[in-house]
């Protein structure tokens, strides 16, 4: 009994981990950003150089879309990830 709890437990950290590591492709963010590498959008290691400690500003531009910050291309608002904002702009602080 001992070594199924702990099979269960090992069993929920795999899953936990993911879960985390895919919430920008859960909202539909990677098709233009990454950690490193640079896309149409700035990498998130940028966003969070920039906005260093900054959520606020990264929850707005989720809500009402950025442009001229990073270049010429705009981000249209992201109106299916506001309601993970918070989150999501934990995870892209914490790429930093
Ligand atoms: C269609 C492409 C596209 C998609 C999809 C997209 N972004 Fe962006 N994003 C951009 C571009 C381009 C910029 C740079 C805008 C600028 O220069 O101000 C940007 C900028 C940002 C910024 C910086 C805002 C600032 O002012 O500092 C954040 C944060 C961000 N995106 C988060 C996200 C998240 C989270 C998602 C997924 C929910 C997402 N983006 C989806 C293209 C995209």
């Amino acid at each position: 009994m001992k070594l199924f709890t702990a099979l269960l437990a090992a069993g929920f950290a795999v899953m936990a981990a993911p879960a985390s590591a895919n919430i920008f492709a859960d909202n539909g963010c990677v098709g233009c950003h990454d950690a490193d590498k640079k896309k149409m959008g700035p990498t998130w290691k940028e966003i969070a150089a920039k906005r260093a400690g900054d959520k606020a500003a990264i929850v707005a531009s989720l809500k009402d879309g950025s442009k001229g910050n990073y270049g010429k291309i705009p981000m249209p608002p992201q109106p299916k990830a506001v309601a993970n904002a918070d989150a999501l702009a934990a995870a892209i602080l914490a790429t930093k």
